[in-house]
Protein backbone atom coordinates (compact mmCIF):
# COMPACT_ATOMS: atom_id res chain seq x y z
CA UNK A 1 0.00 0.00 0.00
CA UNK A 2 1.29 3.38 -0.59
CA UNK A 3 1.98 6.16 1.86
CA UNK A 4 -1.01 9.00 2.11
CA UNK A 5 -0.15 12.36 0.89
CA UNK A 6 -1.43 15.49 2.93
CA UNK A 7 -4.76 16.89 1.35
CA UNK A 8 -4.93 14.97 -1.52
CA UNK A 9 -8.17 12.87 -2.23
CA UNK A 10 -7.19 10.02 -4.21
CA UNK A 11 -9.56 7.68 -3.13
CA UNK A 12 -13.27 8.83 -3.16
CA UNK A 13 -16.23 5.97 -2.24
CA UNK A 14 -19.63 6.32 -2.27
CA UNK A 15 -22.55 4.99 -0.60
CA UNK A 16 -25.12 5.58 -3.43
CA UNK A 17 -28.36 5.40 -1.59
CA UNK A 18 -32.00 6.73 -2.08
CA UNK A 19 -32.10 5.48 -5.36
CA UNK A 20 -35.90 4.20 -4.23
CA UNK A 21 -36.91 7.12 -2.53
CA UNK A 22 -36.04 9.20 -5.89
CA UNK A 23 -38.19 7.17 -7.57
CA UNK A 24 -41.22 6.69 -5.13
CA UNK A 25 -41.56 11.08 -5.15
CA UNK A 26 -41.99 10.52 -8.94
CA UNK A 27 -44.40 7.70 -8.72
CA UNK A 28 -41.87 5.87 -11.04
CA UNK A 29 -40.68 2.05 -10.03
CA UNK A 30 -37.40 1.70 -7.88
CA UNK A 31 -35.65 -0.39 -11.03
CA UNK A 32 -36.53 2.80 -12.73
CA UNK A 33 -34.73 4.91 -9.61
CA UNK A 34 -31.80 2.27 -9.76
CA UNK A 35 -31.15 2.92 -13.69
CA UNK A 36 -31.22 6.54 -13.22
CA UNK A 37 -28.72 5.99 -10.30
CA UNK A 38 -26.51 3.86 -12.63
CA UNK A 39 -26.64 6.87 -15.41
CA UNK A 40 -25.34 9.20 -12.57
CA UNK A 41 -22.63 6.85 -11.59
CA UNK A 42 -21.59 7.62 -15.41
CA UNK A 43 -21.91 11.30 -14.43
CA UNK A 44 -19.38 10.85 -11.10
CA UNK A 45 -16.72 8.84 -13.24
CA UNK A 46 -16.53 11.98 -15.29
CA UNK A 47 -16.65 14.59 -12.83
CA UNK A 48 -13.46 12.20 -10.87
CA UNK A 49 -11.56 12.20 -13.64
CA UNK A 50 -11.80 15.96 -14.14
CA UNK A 51 -10.76 16.56 -10.31
CA UNK A 52 -7.96 14.21 -10.89
CA UNK A 53 -9.17 11.82 -8.26
CA UNK A 54 -7.73 8.06 -9.23
CA UNK A 55 -10.20 5.74 -7.45
CA UNK A 56 -13.66 5.54 -7.38
CA UNK A 57 -15.18 3.01 -4.77
CA UNK A 58 -19.46 2.40 -4.95
CA UNK A 59 -21.52 0.47 -3.69
CA UNK A 60 -23.81 -1.42 -6.20
CA UNK A 61 -24.85 -4.20 -4.22
CA UNK A 62 -24.09 -5.49 -0.63
CA UNK A 63 -24.31 -9.02 1.19
CA UNK A 64 -27.72 -7.47 2.44
CA UNK A 65 -29.38 -6.85 -0.42
CA UNK A 66 -30.35 -10.33 -1.59
CA UNK A 67 -33.51 -9.70 1.03
CA UNK A 68 -34.92 -7.27 -1.73
CA UNK A 69 -38.05 -8.36 -3.36
CA UNK A 70 -36.47 -10.70 -6.12
CA UNK A 71 -37.66 -8.77 -8.83
CA UNK A 72 -35.57 -5.73 -7.63
CA UNK A 73 -32.09 -8.06 -7.03
CA UNK A 74 -32.90 -9.38 -10.68
CA UNK A 75 -33.09 -5.50 -11.71
CA UNK A 76 -29.53 -4.47 -10.47
CA UNK A 77 -28.29 -7.79 -11.71
CA UNK A 78 -29.22 -7.10 -15.16
CA UNK A 79 -28.17 -3.09 -15.07
CA UNK A 80 -24.51 -4.40 -14.37
CA UNK A 81 -24.75 -6.09 -17.64
CA UNK A 82 -26.52 -3.39 -19.33
CA UNK A 83 -24.35 -0.49 -18.20
CA UNK A 84 -21.13 -2.24 -19.01
CA UNK A 85 -22.60 -3.05 -22.79
CA UNK A 86 -24.08 0.35 -22.49
CA UNK A 87 -20.55 2.23 -21.52
CA UNK A 88 -17.93 -0.28 -22.97
CA UNK A 89 -16.29 2.69 -25.53
CA UNK A 90 -17.02 5.46 -23.19
CA UNK A 91 -14.94 4.18 -20.58
CA UNK A 92 -12.12 3.52 -23.01
CA UNK A 93 -11.91 6.93 -24.27
CA UNK A 94 -12.14 8.55 -20.53
CA UNK A 95 -9.34 5.78 -19.42
CA UNK A 96 -11.53 3.65 -16.66
CA UNK A 97 -10.13 0.49 -15.45
CA UNK A 98 -13.47 -1.26 -13.86
CA UNK A 99 -12.58 -3.73 -11.14
CA UNK A 100 -15.17 -5.62 -8.78
CA UNK A 101 -14.90 -6.27 -4.97
CA UNK A 102 -17.35 -8.81 -3.54
CA UNK A 103 -18.18 -12.71 -3.17
CA UNK A 104 -18.77 -13.60 -6.84
CA UNK A 105 -20.25 -17.24 -5.22
CA UNK A 106 -23.73 -16.45 -5.60
CA UNK A 107 -23.59 -14.12 -8.95
CA UNK A 108 -25.28 -15.19 -11.67
CA UNK A 109 -22.80 -16.37 -14.10
CA UNK A 110 -23.67 -13.72 -16.71
CA UNK A 111 -22.67 -11.30 -14.32
CA UNK A 112 -19.63 -12.61 -13.27
CA UNK A 113 -18.58 -13.11 -17.13
CA UNK A 114 -19.35 -9.32 -17.59
CA UNK A 115 -17.24 -8.36 -14.73
CA UNK A 116 -14.34 -10.88 -15.65
CA UNK A 117 -14.22 -9.46 -19.62
CA UNK A 118 -14.59 -5.46 -18.46
CA UNK A 119 -11.67 -6.36 -16.11
CA UNK A 120 -9.61 -7.80 -18.50
CA UNK A 121 -10.30 -5.33 -21.24
CA UNK A 122 -9.72 -2.16 -18.97
CA UNK A 123 -6.74 -3.48 -17.42
CA UNK A 124 -4.38 -0.99 -19.08
CA UNK A 125 -6.50 2.09 -18.67
CA UNK A 126 -4.89 4.34 -16.02
CA UNK A 127 -6.92 7.70 -16.21
CA UNK A 128 -9.24 6.54 -13.01
CA UNK A 129 -10.14 3.14 -11.22
CA UNK A 130 -13.71 2.87 -11.20
CA UNK A 131 -14.43 -0.06 -8.24
CA UNK A 132 -17.45 -1.51 -8.11
CA UNK A 133 -18.51 -3.21 -4.65
CA UNK A 134 -20.84 -6.25 -5.56
CA UNK A 135 -22.22 -9.01 -3.39
CA UNK A 136 -19.76 -6.42 -0.93
CA UNK A 137 -19.74 -6.86 2.84
CA UNK A 138 -16.77 -5.42 4.73
CA UNK A 139 -17.44 -8.47 7.39
CA UNK A 140 -17.34 -10.99 5.07
CA UNK A 141 -14.72 -9.82 3.50
CA UNK A 142 -12.32 -9.88 6.53
CA UNK A 143 -13.64 -13.30 7.13
CA UNK A 144 -12.22 -14.63 3.47
CA UNK A 145 -8.62 -12.76 4.45
CA UNK A 146 -8.63 -14.06 7.89
CA UNK A 147 -9.42 -17.78 6.27
CA UNK A 148 -6.55 -17.21 3.53
CA UNK A 149 -4.54 -15.89 6.23
CA UNK A 150 -4.64 -19.19 8.79
CA UNK A 151 -4.38 -21.66 5.61
CA UNK A 152 -1.38 -20.33 5.05
CA UNK A 153 -0.02 -20.05 8.79
CA UNK A 154 -1.39 -24.25 8.99
CA UNK A 155 0.74 -24.88 5.51
CA UNK A 156 4.01 -23.01 7.25
CA UNK A 157 4.37 -20.15 4.81
CA UNK A 158 4.02 -17.56 7.57
CA UNK A 159 4.13 -17.70 11.11
CA UNK A 160 1.38 -16.07 13.49
CA UNK A 161 3.52 -13.35 15.50
CA UNK A 162 4.21 -12.33 12.06
CA UNK A 163 1.19 -11.25 11.11
CA UNK A 164 0.65 -7.57 11.10
CA UNK A 165 -1.70 -5.25 9.50
CA UNK A 166 0.08 -5.21 6.42
CA UNK A 167 0.22 -8.87 6.09
CA UNK A 168 -3.17 -8.97 6.79
CA UNK A 169 -4.30 -6.42 4.29
CA UNK A 170 -2.41 -8.33 1.32
CA UNK A 171 -5.23 -11.20 2.24
CA UNK A 172 -8.14 -8.34 1.42
CA UNK A 173 -10.27 -7.73 -1.97
CA UNK A 174 -7.84 -5.22 -3.95
CA UNK A 175 -4.10 -5.10 -1.86
CA UNK A 176 -2.85 -2.63 -4.27
CA UNK A 177 -5.46 0.39 -3.71
CA UNK A 178 -5.07 2.79 -1.21
CA UNK A 179 -7.68 3.40 1.37
CA UNK A 180 -10.58 5.78 0.87
CA UNK A 181 -9.65 9.24 1.90
CA UNK A 182 -13.16 10.13 2.00
CA UNK A 183 -16.43 8.12 2.17
CA UNK A 184 -19.62 9.67 0.80
CA UNK A 185 -22.87 8.85 1.65
CA UNK A 186 -26.31 10.30 -0.29
CA UNK A 187 -29.95 9.95 1.19
CA UNK A 188 -29.24 10.92 4.51
CA UNK A 189 -28.37 8.26 6.49
CA UNK A 190 -25.07 8.11 8.65
CA UNK A 191 -24.11 4.91 8.72
CA UNK A 192 -21.64 2.75 7.23
CA UNK A 193 -23.56 -0.27 6.42
CA UNK A 194 -21.17 -2.87 5.66
CA UNK A 195 -19.10 -0.52 2.96
CA UNK A 196 -14.84 -1.19 3.27
CA UNK A 197 -15.20 -1.69 7.20
CA UNK A 198 -11.32 -2.48 7.01
CA UNK A 199 -10.36 0.02 4.75
CA UNK A 200 -12.32 3.23 6.37
CA UNK A 201 -10.46 3.15 9.64
CA UNK A 202 -9.62 6.57 9.02
CA UNK A 203 -11.58 7.90 6.39
CA UNK A 204 -13.52 10.72 6.23
CA UNK A 205 -17.27 10.51 6.42
CA UNK A 206 -19.71 12.75 4.61
CA UNK A 207 -23.48 12.25 4.60
CA UNK A 208 -25.79 14.43 2.43
CA UNK A 209 -29.39 13.94 2.61
CA UNK A 210 -29.87 14.76 -1.53
CA UNK A 211 -30.34 11.30 -3.28
CA UNK A 212 -28.25 9.53 -5.16
CA UNK A 213 -29.80 10.26 -8.27
CA UNK A 214 -30.03 14.12 -7.88
CA UNK A 215 -26.14 14.02 -6.98
CA UNK A 216 -24.47 15.90 -9.34
CA UNK A 217 -21.02 18.51 -9.79
CA UNK A 218 -22.11 21.37 -7.15
CA UNK A 219 -23.10 18.43 -4.21
CA UNK A 220 -19.56 16.62 -5.23
CA UNK A 221 -17.60 20.16 -5.20
CA UNK A 222 -19.52 20.90 -1.66
CA UNK A 223 -18.27 17.15 -0.30
CA UNK A 224 -14.64 17.93 -1.30
CA UNK A 225 -14.19 21.35 -0.28
CA UNK A 226 -15.89 20.19 3.38
CA UNK A 227 -12.99 17.43 3.21
CA UNK A 228 -10.40 19.56 2.14
CA UNK A 229 -11.17 21.82 5.62
CA UNK A 230 -10.63 18.64 7.43
CA UNK A 231 -7.73 17.98 9.40
CA UNK A 232 -6.54 14.59 9.69
CA UNK A 233 -4.75 13.22 12.09
CA UNK A 234 -4.80 9.46 11.89
CA UNK A 235 -4.51 9.33 15.93
CA UNK A 236 -1.46 11.83 16.59
CA UNK A 237 -1.95 15.26 17.39
C1 LIG B 1 -29.52 2.17 -2.58
O1 LIG B 1 -30.73 2.84 -2.85
C2 LIG B 1 -28.95 1.75 -3.82
C3 LIG B 1 -28.68 0.46 -4.15
C4 LIG B 1 -28.91 -0.69 -3.28
C5 LIG B 1 -28.14 0.14 -5.47
C6 LIG B 1 -27.13 1.08 -6.02
C7 LIG B 1 -27.03 0.81 -7.44
C8 LIG B 1 -26.94 1.70 -8.41
C9 LIG B 1 -26.79 3.15 -8.21
C10 LIG B 1 -26.96 1.18 -9.78
C11 LIG B 1 -25.71 1.38 -10.52
C12 LIG B 1 -24.67 0.44 -10.29
C13 LIG B 1 -24.20 -0.41 -11.22
C14 LIG B 1 -22.78 -0.77 -11.19
C15 LIG B 1 -25.00 -1.06 -12.22
P1 LIG B 1 -32.05 2.27 -2.22
O2 LIG B 1 -32.71 1.39 -3.19
O3 LIG B 1 -31.76 1.63 -0.89
O4 LIG B 1 -32.86 3.58 -2.01
P2 LIG B 1 -33.88 3.91 -0.84
O5 LIG B 1 -33.07 3.97 0.44
O6 LIG B 1 -34.39 5.24 -1.22
O7 LIG B 1 -34.91 2.85 -0.85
Amino acid sequence: MESRKEGILRHLAVIMDGNGRWAKKRHLSREFGHRRGAENLRTLCILCREREIQYLTVYAFSTENWKRPATEVSALMSLVIRVFRQYMDELEREGIRLRFIGDRIGLPAEVIETMVEAEESSKNRQKLQLIIALNYGGRREIITAARALSSNILAGTISEDEVTEEIFEQHLYLSDVPDPDLIIRTGGEMRLSNFLLWQAAYAEFYSVDCLWPDFGAEELDAALEDYSKRQRRYGGV
